[in-house]
Protein backbone atom coordinates (compact mmCIF):
# COMPACT_ATOMS: atom_id res chain seq x y z
CA UNK A 1 0.00 0.00 0.00
CA UNK A 2 2.44 2.17 0.55
CA UNK A 3 4.73 1.40 -1.79
CA UNK A 4 2.00 1.65 -3.93
CA UNK A 5 1.34 5.29 -2.72
CA UNK A 6 5.17 6.31 -2.94
CA UNK A 7 5.20 5.50 -6.38
CA UNK A 8 1.98 7.46 -7.23
CA UNK A 9 4.18 10.00 -5.69
CA UNK A 10 4.33 13.34 -8.00
CA UNK A 11 7.74 12.21 -9.75
CA UNK A 12 6.81 8.61 -9.53
CA UNK A 13 3.57 9.45 -11.66
CA UNK A 14 5.34 11.56 -14.07
CA UNK A 15 8.00 8.73 -14.80
CA UNK A 16 5.34 6.15 -15.42
CA UNK A 17 3.33 7.92 -17.64
CA UNK A 18 6.45 9.46 -19.90
CA UNK A 19 7.24 5.74 -20.34
CA UNK A 20 4.09 4.68 -21.44
CA UNK A 21 4.19 7.30 -23.83
CA UNK A 22 7.77 5.85 -24.83
CA UNK A 23 6.30 2.65 -25.07
CA UNK A 24 3.35 3.19 -26.75
CA UNK A 25 3.29 2.18 -31.12
CA UNK A 26 1.95 5.87 -32.59
CA UNK A 27 4.12 5.00 -35.80
CA UNK A 28 1.95 3.59 -38.98
CA UNK A 29 1.23 -0.29 -38.99
CA UNK A 30 0.54 -2.30 -41.41
CA UNK A 31 -2.23 -5.75 -41.49
CA UNK A 32 -2.29 -7.71 -44.44
CA UNK A 33 -6.06 -7.94 -45.43
CA UNK A 34 -7.62 -10.71 -47.86
CA UNK A 35 -10.17 -10.44 -50.04
CA UNK A 36 -12.23 -13.09 -52.03
CA UNK A 37 -11.74 -13.49 -55.51
CA UNK A 38 -13.48 -16.00 -56.76
CA UNK A 39 -15.53 -18.78 -55.09
CA UNK A 40 -16.82 -22.22 -55.98
CA UNK A 41 -18.38 -25.33 -53.88
CA UNK A 42 -16.98 -24.45 -51.11
CA UNK A 43 -13.10 -22.98 -52.08
CA UNK A 44 -12.53 -19.56 -51.97
CA UNK A 45 -9.35 -18.23 -53.49
CA UNK A 46 -7.93 -15.37 -51.90
CA UNK A 47 -5.64 -12.05 -52.60
CA UNK A 48 -3.78 -10.23 -50.39
CA UNK A 49 -2.34 -12.84 -47.75
CA UNK A 50 1.27 -13.01 -48.85
CA UNK A 51 2.24 -14.32 -45.09
CA UNK A 52 -0.38 -16.75 -44.98
CA UNK A 53 1.33 -20.84 -44.06
CA UNK A 54 -0.54 -23.91 -45.15
CA UNK A 55 -3.00 -25.29 -43.00
CA UNK A 56 -3.45 -21.47 -41.41
CA UNK A 57 -7.02 -20.42 -40.17
CA UNK A 58 -8.07 -18.05 -41.72
CA UNK A 59 -11.50 -15.93 -40.69
CA UNK A 60 -13.91 -13.79 -42.32
CA UNK A 61 -14.76 -10.41 -40.89
CA UNK A 62 -18.54 -11.85 -40.90
CA UNK A 63 -17.18 -14.81 -38.73
CA UNK A 64 -17.10 -17.68 -40.83
CA UNK A 65 -14.06 -19.78 -40.87
CA UNK A 66 -11.95 -21.34 -43.50
CA UNK A 67 -8.18 -23.11 -43.41
CA UNK A 68 -5.29 -22.38 -46.26
CA UNK A 69 -4.97 -25.42 -48.63
CA UNK A 70 -2.76 -24.09 -51.16
CA UNK A 71 -0.49 -21.12 -51.54
CA UNK A 72 0.10 -19.82 -54.72
CA UNK A 73 2.68 -16.84 -55.48
CA UNK A 74 -0.37 -14.25 -55.81
CA UNK A 75 -3.00 -16.19 -54.30
CA UNK A 76 -4.23 -18.66 -51.17
CA UNK A 77 -6.62 -21.35 -52.04
CA UNK A 78 -8.95 -21.08 -48.94
CA UNK A 79 -11.19 -24.43 -47.73
CA UNK A 80 -14.26 -22.49 -46.27
CA UNK A 81 -15.38 -24.59 -43.18
CA UNK A 82 -18.88 -23.02 -42.86
CA UNK A 83 -21.40 -20.36 -44.16
CA UNK A 84 -20.30 -21.37 -47.79
CA UNK A 85 -23.61 -19.92 -48.66
CA UNK A 86 -22.76 -16.06 -47.45
CA UNK A 87 -19.52 -15.56 -48.83
CA UNK A 88 -19.55 -13.42 -52.02
CA UNK A 89 -16.63 -12.27 -53.93
CA UNK A 90 -15.44 -9.35 -52.63
CA UNK A 91 -15.22 -10.30 -48.71
CA UNK A 92 -12.68 -9.41 -46.33
CA UNK A 93 -10.50 -12.01 -44.40
CA UNK A 94 -7.45 -12.40 -42.30
CA UNK A 95 -4.84 -14.92 -41.51
CA UNK A 96 -4.87 -15.60 -37.82
CA UNK A 97 -1.90 -16.94 -36.97
CA UNK A 98 -2.51 -20.06 -35.73
CA UNK A 99 -3.60 -23.65 -36.83
CA UNK A 100 -7.04 -25.11 -37.04
CA UNK A 101 -7.64 -26.43 -32.96
CA UNK A 102 -10.47 -28.68 -31.66
CA UNK A 103 -11.80 -28.41 -28.22
CA UNK A 104 -10.64 -31.69 -26.44
CA UNK A 105 -10.72 -33.12 -23.12
CA UNK A 106 -13.80 -34.75 -21.01
CA UNK A 107 -16.16 -31.67 -21.21
CA UNK A 108 -16.94 -33.79 -24.87
CA UNK A 109 -18.01 -37.07 -23.68
CA UNK A 110 -21.14 -37.92 -24.05
CA UNK A 111 -21.34 -35.19 -27.02
CA UNK A 112 -22.36 -34.77 -30.76
CA UNK A 113 -19.84 -32.37 -32.22
CA UNK A 114 -19.18 -30.84 -35.72
CA UNK A 115 -15.96 -31.28 -36.80
CA UNK A 116 -14.87 -27.94 -35.36
CA UNK A 117 -16.20 -29.33 -31.52
CA UNK A 118 -19.27 -27.50 -32.22
CA UNK A 119 -22.65 -29.06 -30.55
CA UNK A 120 -24.63 -30.53 -32.80
CA UNK A 121 -27.06 -32.01 -30.09
CA UNK A 122 -28.67 -29.36 -28.51
CA UNK A 123 -26.84 -30.47 -25.12
CA UNK A 124 -25.26 -26.53 -24.59
CA UNK A 125 -21.53 -25.21 -25.34
CA UNK A 126 -18.51 -27.60 -25.15
CA UNK A 127 -16.85 -25.97 -21.44
CA UNK A 128 -13.66 -27.37 -22.16
CA UNK A 129 -10.76 -25.33 -22.06
CA UNK A 130 -8.14 -27.06 -23.59
CA UNK A 131 -7.93 -26.98 -27.23
CA UNK A 132 -5.63 -29.30 -29.39
CA UNK A 133 -4.52 -28.88 -33.12
CA UNK A 134 -6.38 -31.20 -35.40
CA UNK A 135 -2.88 -32.16 -37.04
CA UNK A 136 -0.55 -33.80 -34.74
CA UNK A 137 2.81 -35.80 -35.17
CA UNK A 138 2.21 -39.80 -34.62
CA UNK A 139 4.18 -41.22 -31.70
CA UNK A 140 7.86 -42.31 -32.68
CA UNK A 141 9.13 -45.53 -32.65
CA UNK A 142 10.65 -45.14 -29.24
CA UNK A 143 7.42 -44.02 -27.85
CA UNK A 144 5.98 -46.96 -28.99
CA UNK A 145 5.07 -50.35 -27.35
CA UNK A 146 4.10 -53.77 -29.06
CA UNK A 147 0.27 -54.77 -29.26
CA UNK A 148 -0.22 -56.82 -26.23
CA UNK A 149 -3.83 -56.18 -24.94
CA UNK A 150 -7.25 -56.94 -26.62
CA UNK A 151 -10.13 -54.96 -27.67
CA UNK A 152 -13.08 -57.38 -27.69
CA UNK A 153 -15.31 -56.87 -30.58
CA UNK A 154 -18.03 -58.40 -29.14
CA UNK A 155 -18.57 -59.97 -32.11
CA UNK A 156 -17.86 -63.81 -31.96
CA UNK A 157 -16.37 -64.01 -35.66
CA UNK A 158 -14.16 -61.27 -34.92
CA UNK A 159 -12.91 -61.97 -31.87
CA UNK A 160 -11.86 -65.61 -32.42
CA UNK A 161 -10.85 -65.64 -35.47
CA UNK A 162 -9.41 -62.42 -36.24
CA UNK A 163 -8.68 -60.45 -32.87
CA UNK A 164 -7.91 -57.06 -32.64
CA UNK A 165 -5.61 -55.50 -29.94
CA UNK A 166 -5.23 -52.15 -28.26
CA UNK A 167 -3.03 -49.58 -30.38
CA UNK A 168 -3.92 -51.82 -34.08
CA UNK A 169 -5.32 -50.26 -37.06
CA UNK A 170 -8.08 -52.85 -38.53
CA UNK A 171 -9.50 -52.13 -41.73
CA UNK A 172 -13.12 -52.55 -42.22
CA UNK A 173 -14.04 -52.92 -45.99
CA UNK A 174 -17.02 -54.05 -48.11
CA UNK A 175 -19.71 -53.15 -50.51
CA UNK A 176 -22.53 -50.61 -49.10
CA UNK A 177 -25.17 -51.49 -47.26
CA UNK A 178 -23.62 -55.15 -45.85
CA UNK A 179 -23.34 -54.43 -41.96
CA UNK A 180 -19.62 -52.07 -42.09
CA UNK A 181 -20.74 -49.63 -39.69
CA UNK A 182 -22.68 -52.48 -37.30
CA UNK A 183 -19.32 -53.98 -36.69
CA UNK A 184 -17.92 -50.94 -35.42
CA UNK A 185 -20.93 -49.38 -33.66
CA UNK A 186 -20.77 -53.09 -31.70
CA UNK A 187 -17.22 -52.86 -31.26
CA UNK A 188 -18.27 -49.52 -29.35
CA UNK A 189 -21.34 -50.60 -27.48
CA UNK A 190 -19.34 -53.69 -26.42
CA UNK A 191 -17.30 -51.14 -24.32
CA UNK A 192 -20.01 -50.65 -22.55
CA UNK A 193 -18.17 -52.72 -19.81
CA UNK A 194 -14.88 -51.58 -20.60
CA UNK A 195 -11.90 -48.83 -19.84
CA UNK A 196 -12.06 -48.04 -23.47
CA UNK A 197 -13.17 -44.33 -24.29
CA UNK A 198 -14.95 -44.13 -27.81
CA UNK A 199 -14.65 -41.68 -31.09
CA UNK A 200 -16.98 -42.55 -33.92
CA UNK A 201 -16.60 -40.37 -36.76
CA UNK A 202 -19.11 -40.06 -39.51
CA UNK A 203 -17.69 -38.53 -42.58
CA UNK A 204 -19.99 -38.18 -45.31
CA UNK A 205 -22.82 -40.25 -44.62
CA UNK A 206 -26.53 -39.98 -45.21
CA UNK A 207 -28.59 -38.71 -42.35
CA UNK A 208 -30.44 -40.91 -41.19
CA UNK A 209 -27.08 -43.48 -41.00
CA UNK A 210 -25.90 -41.35 -38.67
CA UNK A 211 -28.85 -41.15 -36.25
CA UNK A 212 -29.50 -44.80 -36.66
CA UNK A 213 -25.62 -45.17 -35.26
CA UNK A 214 -26.21 -42.33 -32.05
CA UNK A 215 -29.23 -44.04 -31.34
CA UNK A 216 -27.71 -47.85 -31.51
CA UNK A 217 -25.02 -46.07 -29.35
CA UNK A 218 -27.65 -44.45 -26.47
CA UNK A 219 -30.04 -47.69 -26.67
CA UNK A 220 -27.28 -50.54 -26.30
CA UNK A 221 -24.02 -48.54 -25.30
CA UNK A 222 -22.76 -45.76 -22.84
CA UNK A 223 -23.26 -42.53 -24.31
CA UNK A 224 -21.37 -41.12 -21.35
CA UNK A 225 -18.13 -42.61 -22.64
CA UNK A 226 -17.65 -41.94 -26.39
CA UNK A 227 -17.66 -38.86 -28.28
CA UNK A 228 -19.31 -38.23 -32.25
CA UNK A 229 -18.03 -36.58 -34.47
CA UNK A 230 -20.21 -35.46 -37.91
CA UNK A 231 -19.77 -34.06 -41.03
CA UNK A 232 -22.44 -35.83 -42.66
CA UNK A 233 -22.88 -36.23 -46.68
CA UNK A 234 -24.15 -32.27 -46.95
CA UNK A 235 -21.26 -30.71 -45.46
CA UNK A 236 -18.62 -28.77 -46.89
CA UNK A 237 -15.89 -31.34 -48.42
CA UNK A 238 -13.28 -29.28 -46.28
CA UNK A 239 -15.90 -30.32 -43.16
CA UNK A 240 -15.54 -33.50 -44.42
CA UNK A 241 -12.10 -33.71 -44.70
CA UNK A 242 -10.87 -32.30 -41.37
CA UNK A 243 -13.49 -34.65 -39.50
CA UNK A 244 -10.82 -37.64 -38.62
CA UNK A 245 -8.36 -35.43 -37.88
CA UNK A 246 -10.23 -33.64 -35.62
CA UNK A 247 -11.61 -37.23 -34.34
CA UNK A 248 -8.18 -38.65 -33.67
CA UNK A 249 -7.47 -35.45 -31.71
CA UNK A 250 -10.11 -35.76 -29.44
CA UNK A 251 -9.33 -39.28 -29.10
CA UNK A 252 -5.78 -38.86 -28.61
CA UNK A 253 -6.21 -36.62 -25.15
CA UNK A 254 -7.19 -40.08 -23.31
CA UNK A 255 -4.33 -41.66 -25.57
CA UNK A 256 -2.02 -39.29 -23.91
CA UNK A 257 -3.20 -39.67 -20.52
CA UNK A 258 -2.17 -43.42 -20.51
CA UNK A 259 -6.25 -44.70 -21.16
CA UNK A 260 -7.17 -46.36 -23.83
CA UNK A 261 -9.70 -44.88 -26.64
CA UNK A 262 -10.64 -46.57 -29.76
CA UNK A 263 -11.85 -44.50 -32.72
CA UNK A 264 -13.92 -45.56 -36.06
CA UNK A 265 -13.76 -43.46 -39.30
CA UNK A 266 -17.08 -44.24 -41.36
CA UNK A 267 -15.40 -44.01 -43.43
CA UNK A 268 -12.51 -43.23 -45.78
CA UNK A 269 -13.42 -43.78 -48.83
CA UNK A 270 -16.02 -40.37 -48.50
CA UNK A 271 -13.05 -38.80 -47.33
CA UNK A 272 -11.01 -40.08 -49.62
CA UNK A 273 -13.52 -38.52 -51.91
CA UNK A 274 -13.51 -35.12 -50.61
CA UNK A 275 -9.92 -34.86 -50.68
CA UNK A 276 -10.14 -35.19 -54.38
CA UNK A 277 -13.08 -32.82 -54.69
CA UNK A 278 -10.64 -30.37 -53.03
CA UNK A 279 -7.24 -31.34 -55.08
CA UNK A 280 -9.53 -30.50 -58.49
CA UNK A 281 -10.98 -27.38 -57.45
CA UNK A 282 -7.80 -26.40 -56.17
CA UNK A 283 -6.38 -27.38 -59.78
CA UNK A 284 -4.06 -29.60 -58.40
CA UNK A 285 -3.03 -32.47 -60.53
CA UNK A 286 -4.67 -35.79 -60.51
CA UNK A 287 -3.63 -39.15 -60.68
CA UNK A 288 -5.21 -42.78 -60.79
CA UNK A 289 -8.76 -42.46 -60.38
CA UNK A 290 -8.12 -38.73 -60.55
CA UNK A 291 -7.16 -38.62 -56.86
CA UNK A 292 -4.41 -36.26 -55.92
CA UNK A 293 -1.29 -38.17 -55.55
CA UNK A 294 -0.79 -36.99 -52.13
CA UNK A 295 -4.16 -39.41 -50.79
CA UNK A 296 -2.04 -42.08 -49.86
CA UNK A 297 0.13 -40.16 -47.78
CA UNK A 298 -2.75 -38.49 -45.89
CA UNK A 299 -3.89 -41.66 -44.49
CA UNK A 300 -0.76 -43.02 -43.90
CA UNK A 301 0.04 -40.30 -41.95
CA UNK A 302 -3.45 -40.22 -40.33
CA UNK A 303 -3.75 -44.01 -39.28
CA UNK A 304 0.14 -43.78 -37.65
CA UNK A 305 -1.62 -41.57 -35.17
CA UNK A 306 -3.17 -44.45 -33.44
CA UNK A 307 -0.66 -46.42 -31.43
CA UNK A 308 0.18 -48.53 -28.46
CA UNK A 309 2.19 -45.64 -26.24
CA UNK A 310 5.41 -47.56 -24.34
CA UNK A 311 5.67 -47.25 -20.25
CA UNK A 312 7.64 -44.39 -20.16
CA UNK A 313 4.86 -42.54 -22.42
CA UNK A 314 2.09 -43.81 -20.00
CA UNK A 315 1.41 -46.61 -22.21
CA UNK A 316 -2.36 -45.45 -23.34
CA UNK A 317 -3.42 -46.48 -26.65
CA UNK A 318 -5.63 -45.66 -29.80
CA UNK A 319 -7.20 -48.48 -31.64
CA UNK A 320 -8.28 -47.37 -35.54
CA UNK A 321 -10.92 -48.75 -37.11
CA UNK A 322 -11.01 -47.02 -40.49
CA UNK A 323 -13.90 -48.41 -43.12
CA UNK A 324 -13.75 -48.77 -46.26
CA UNK A 325 -16.48 -48.77 -49.42
CA UNK A 326 -15.64 -50.83 -52.17
CA UNK A 327 -17.54 -51.01 -55.30
CA UNK A 328 -19.00 -54.67 -56.59
CA UNK A 329 -16.34 -55.94 -53.86
CA UNK A 330 -13.35 -54.87 -55.95
CA UNK A 331 -10.64 -54.73 -53.01
CA UNK A 332 -8.02 -53.94 -55.96
CA UNK A 333 -9.43 -50.15 -56.64
CA UNK A 334 -6.91 -47.33 -55.71
CA UNK A 335 -8.33 -46.19 -52.06
CA UNK A 336 -8.78 -50.05 -51.06
CA UNK A 337 -5.43 -50.83 -51.50
CA UNK A 338 -3.94 -48.23 -50.16
CA UNK A 339 -5.98 -48.53 -47.05
CA UNK A 340 -5.02 -52.42 -46.87
CA UNK A 341 -1.82 -51.36 -47.01
CA UNK A 342 -1.53 -48.83 -44.60
CA UNK A 343 -3.33 -50.90 -41.94
CA UNK A 344 -3.01 -53.96 -39.62
CA UNK A 345 -5.15 -56.12 -41.21
CA UNK A 346 -8.49 -55.98 -42.27
CA UNK A 347 -12.07 -57.98 -42.12
CA UNK A 348 -13.90 -58.08 -45.35
CA UNK A 349 -17.37 -57.96 -45.42
CA UNK A 350 -19.01 -59.85 -48.71
CA UNK A 351 -22.32 -59.42 -50.49
CA UNK A 352 -23.25 -62.45 -51.08
CA UNK A 353 -22.91 -63.77 -47.51
CA UNK A 354 -24.90 -60.82 -46.36
CA UNK A 355 -27.63 -61.69 -49.44
CA UNK A 356 -27.68 -65.09 -48.32
CA UNK A 357 -28.54 -64.08 -44.63
CA UNK A 358 -25.01 -64.83 -43.16
CA UNK A 359 -24.52 -61.48 -40.86
CA UNK A 360 -22.29 -60.27 -40.01
CA UNK A 361 -20.97 -60.94 -43.70
CA UNK A 362 -17.26 -61.41 -43.09
CA UNK A 363 -15.20 -63.20 -45.59
CA UNK A 364 -12.99 -65.47 -43.70
CA UNK A 365 -10.65 -66.43 -46.47
CA UNK A 366 -9.83 -62.89 -47.43
CA UNK A 367 -9.77 -61.10 -43.83
CA UNK A 368 -6.94 -61.20 -41.68
CA UNK A 369 -5.63 -59.14 -38.39
CA UNK A 370 -1.87 -59.23 -38.58
CA UNK A 371 -1.03 -58.42 -35.40
CA UNK A 372 -4.03 -59.06 -32.73
CA UNK A 373 -3.72 -62.91 -32.81
CA UNK A 374 -1.36 -62.73 -30.06
CA UNK A 375 -3.51 -60.72 -27.83
CA UNK A 376 -6.31 -62.68 -27.84
CA UNK A 377 -7.53 -63.22 -24.18
CA UNK A 378 -5.79 -66.66 -22.84
CA UNK A 379 -9.06 -68.73 -22.36
CA UNK A 380 -10.70 -67.83 -26.51
CA UNK A 381 -7.48 -68.86 -27.61
CA UNK A 382 -7.27 -72.32 -25.76
CA UNK A 383 -11.19 -73.13 -27.08
CA UNK A 384 -11.01 -71.46 -30.02
CA UNK A 385 -7.47 -73.38 -31.66
CA UNK A 386 -9.05 -75.77 -34.35
CA UNK A 387 -11.92 -73.66 -35.31
CA UNK A 388 -10.37 -71.67 -38.71
CA UNK A 389 -9.37 -74.97 -40.04
CA UNK A 390 -12.71 -76.68 -39.14
CA UNK A 391 -14.32 -74.19 -40.60
CA UNK A 392 -11.80 -73.65 -43.80
CA UNK A 393 -12.24 -77.30 -44.05
CA UNK A 394 -16.18 -77.43 -44.17
CA UNK A 395 -16.27 -74.59 -46.04
CA UNK A 396 -14.64 -76.23 -48.99
CA UNK A 397 -16.26 -80.07 -48.33
CA UNK A 398 -19.26 -78.24 -48.86
CA UNK A 399 -18.13 -76.91 -52.06
CA UNK A 400 -17.55 -80.70 -53.06
CA UNK A 401 -20.71 -82.33 -52.32
CA UNK A 402 -22.65 -79.77 -53.91
CA UNK A 403 -21.92 -81.40 -57.07
CA UNK A 404 -23.78 -84.45 -55.56
CA UNK A 405 -22.85 -87.88 -54.29
CA UNK A 406 -23.51 -89.38 -51.40
CA UNK A 407 -20.56 -88.52 -48.36
CA UNK A 408 -19.76 -90.86 -46.05
CA UNK A 409 -20.70 -90.94 -42.19
CA UNK A 410 -16.84 -88.85 -41.57
CA UNK A 411 -17.66 -86.29 -43.90
CA UNK A 412 -21.50 -85.68 -43.45
CA UNK A 413 -20.52 -84.93 -39.37
CA UNK A 414 -17.76 -82.75 -40.54
CA UNK A 415 -20.44 -81.19 -42.48
CA UNK A 416 -22.50 -81.03 -39.78
CA UNK A 417 -20.41 -79.45 -37.17
CA UNK A 418 -18.98 -76.91 -39.69
CA UNK A 419 -23.23 -75.95 -40.74
CA UNK A 420 -22.97 -75.27 -36.74
CA UNK A 421 -19.67 -73.04 -36.86
CA UNK A 422 -21.90 -71.31 -39.30
CA UNK A 423 -24.59 -70.42 -37.36
CA UNK A 424 -22.89 -69.66 -34.43
CA UNK A 425 -20.72 -66.70 -35.93
CA UNK A 426 -23.87 -65.01 -37.85
CA UNK A 427 -25.05 -63.00 -34.98
CA UNK A 428 -28.06 -60.38 -34.63
CA UNK A 429 -26.59 -56.50 -34.69
CA UNK A 430 -26.47 -54.48 -31.49
CA UNK A 431 -26.18 -57.86 -28.87
CA UNK A 432 -22.44 -58.34 -28.43
CA UNK A 433 -21.21 -61.20 -26.93
CA UNK A 434 -19.17 -60.68 -23.57
CA UNK A 435 -15.88 -62.70 -23.43
CA UNK A 436 -17.35 -64.88 -21.09
CA UNK A 437 -20.15 -65.89 -23.39
CA UNK A 438 -18.06 -66.44 -26.34
CA UNK A 439 -15.65 -68.54 -24.28
CA UNK A 440 -19.00 -70.93 -22.96
CA UNK A 441 -20.21 -71.12 -26.55
CA UNK A 442 -16.99 -72.23 -28.60
CA UNK A 443 -16.46 -74.78 -25.95
CA UNK A 444 -19.99 -75.97 -26.53
CA UNK A 445 -18.69 -75.56 -30.46
CA UNK A 446 -15.79 -77.17 -30.20
CA UNK A 447 -16.60 -80.28 -28.05
CA UNK A 448 -19.23 -81.19 -30.27
CA UNK A 449 -22.00 -80.89 -27.77
CA UNK A 450 -23.89 -78.07 -30.00
CA UNK A 451 -23.92 -80.86 -33.30
CA UNK A 452 -26.99 -82.97 -32.10
CA UNK A 453 -29.12 -79.22 -31.79
CA UNK A 454 -31.18 -78.67 -34.54
CA UNK A 455 -28.95 -74.91 -36.16
CA UNK A 456 -32.47 -73.72 -35.77
CA UNK A 457 -32.44 -73.95 -31.90
CA UNK A 458 -28.30 -72.29 -31.37
CA UNK A 459 -30.60 -68.63 -31.23
CA UNK A 460 -32.49 -69.88 -28.13
CA UNK A 461 -29.18 -71.42 -27.09
CA UNK A 462 -27.00 -68.53 -27.47
CA UNK A 463 -29.84 -66.37 -26.08
CA UNK A 464 -30.05 -68.34 -22.93
CA UNK A 465 -26.50 -68.85 -22.34
CA UNK A 466 -25.36 -65.50 -20.62
CA UNK A 467 -28.39 -66.25 -17.50
CA UNK A 468 -27.12 -69.44 -16.84
CA UNK A 469 -23.30 -68.92 -16.86
CA UNK A 470 -24.38 -65.79 -14.35
CA UNK A 471 -26.60 -68.53 -12.12
CA UNK A 472 -24.85 -71.64 -12.56
CA UNK A 473 -20.88 -70.39 -13.04
CA UNK A 474 -20.81 -66.88 -11.79
CA UNK A 475 -16.95 -67.67 -10.43
CA UNK A 476 -15.80 -68.45 -14.06
CA UNK A 477 -17.37 -65.87 -15.33
CA UNK A 478 -16.28 -63.19 -13.21
CA UNK A 479 -12.55 -64.97 -13.24
CA UNK A 480 -12.58 -65.07 -17.37
CA UNK A 481 -13.55 -61.03 -17.53
CA UNK A 482 -11.11 -60.21 -14.77
CA UNK A 483 -8.77 -62.08 -16.23
CA UNK A 484 -9.44 -63.75 -19.62
CA UNK A 485 -8.25 -66.73 -18.75
CA UNK A 486 -9.17 -70.26 -17.13
CA UNK A 487 -8.18 -71.22 -13.68
CA UNK A 488 -7.24 -74.98 -13.13
CA UNK A 489 -10.66 -76.92 -13.68
CA UNK A 490 -12.74 -74.13 -14.97
CA UNK A 491 -12.44 -75.35 -18.97
CA UNK A 492 -13.92 -79.09 -17.10
CA UNK A 493 -16.26 -77.66 -15.00
CA UNK A 494 -17.71 -74.94 -18.00
CA UNK A 495 -17.98 -78.37 -20.50
CA UNK A 496 -19.81 -80.18 -17.73
CA UNK A 497 -22.00 -77.37 -17.57
CA UNK A 498 -22.98 -76.79 -20.93
CA UNK A 499 -23.49 -80.88 -21.60
CA UNK A 500 -25.98 -81.02 -18.69
CA UNK A 501 -27.87 -78.39 -19.88
CA UNK A 502 -28.15 -79.38 -23.50
CA UNK A 503 -28.21 -83.00 -23.20
CA UNK A 504 -32.19 -83.62 -23.85
CA UNK A 505 -34.18 -84.39 -20.76
CA UNK A 506 -34.91 -88.22 -20.72
CA UNK A 507 -38.63 -88.11 -21.81
CA UNK A 508 -40.98 -91.33 -20.90
N1 LIG B 1 -25.61 -58.69 -37.85
C1 LIG B 1 -26.68 -58.12 -38.41
N2 LIG B 1 -27.91 -58.63 -38.21
C2 LIG B 1 -28.99 -58.07 -38.76
N3 LIG B 1 -28.97 -56.98 -39.55
C3 LIG B 1 -27.80 -56.41 -39.80
C4 LIG B 1 -26.59 -56.94 -39.24
N4 LIG B 1 -25.57 -56.17 -39.65
C5 LIG B 1 -26.12 -55.19 -40.42
N5 LIG B 1 -27.44 -55.33 -40.51
C6 LIG B 1 -28.37 -54.43 -41.24
O1 LIG B 1 -27.89 -54.24 -42.54
C7 LIG B 1 -28.11 -52.90 -42.97
C8 LIG B 1 -26.82 -52.29 -43.46
O2 LIG B 1 -25.90 -52.20 -42.38
P1 LIG B 1 -24.84 -51.04 -42.24
O3 LIG B 1 -23.99 -51.40 -41.09
O4 LIG B 1 -25.50 -49.72 -42.20
O5 LIG B 1 -24.06 -51.21 -43.61
P2 LIG B 1 -22.86 -50.36 -44.26
O6 LIG B 1 -22.23 -49.57 -43.17
O7 LIG B 1 -21.97 -51.42 -44.82
O8 LIG B 1 -23.47 -49.52 -45.31
C9 LIG B 1 -28.67 -52.16 -41.77
O9 LIG B 1 -30.07 -52.04 -41.94
C10 LIG B 1 -28.37 -53.05 -40.61
O10 LIG B 1 -29.35 -52.94 -39.62
MG1 LIG C 1 -22.15 -47.50 -43.10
Amino acid sequence: MTADREHKGPDGWLAGAQARVAAADLGPHAEQIGRVESIADGIAMVSGLPDVRLDELLRFDKGQFGYAQVLEPDRVGCVLLDGVDTIEAGDRLHGTGDVLRVPVGPALLGRVVDPLGRPLDGAGPIESDEHSPIERPAPAIIERDLVTQPVQTGTLVVDTLFALGRGQRELIIGDRAIGKTTIAIDTIISQRGSDITCVYVAIGQKTASVRRAINAIRTFGRMERCIVVVAEAAAPPGMQWIAPFAGLSMAEWFRDRGQHALIVLDDLSKHAASHREIALLTRQSPGREAYPGDVFYVHARMLERAAKLSPAKGGGSLTALPIAETDAGNLSAYIPTNLISITDGQIVLDARLFHEGQKPAVDVGTSVSRVGGKTQAHALRKVAESLRLDYAQFLELEMFTRFGGMPDPRVRDQLNHGARIRALLAQPQHAPLRLADQVALVLALQAGLLDGVATGDLDGFRRGLSALLDAQAGDIVARIEATGDFADGDRERLRDLLAAHLTPKAGP
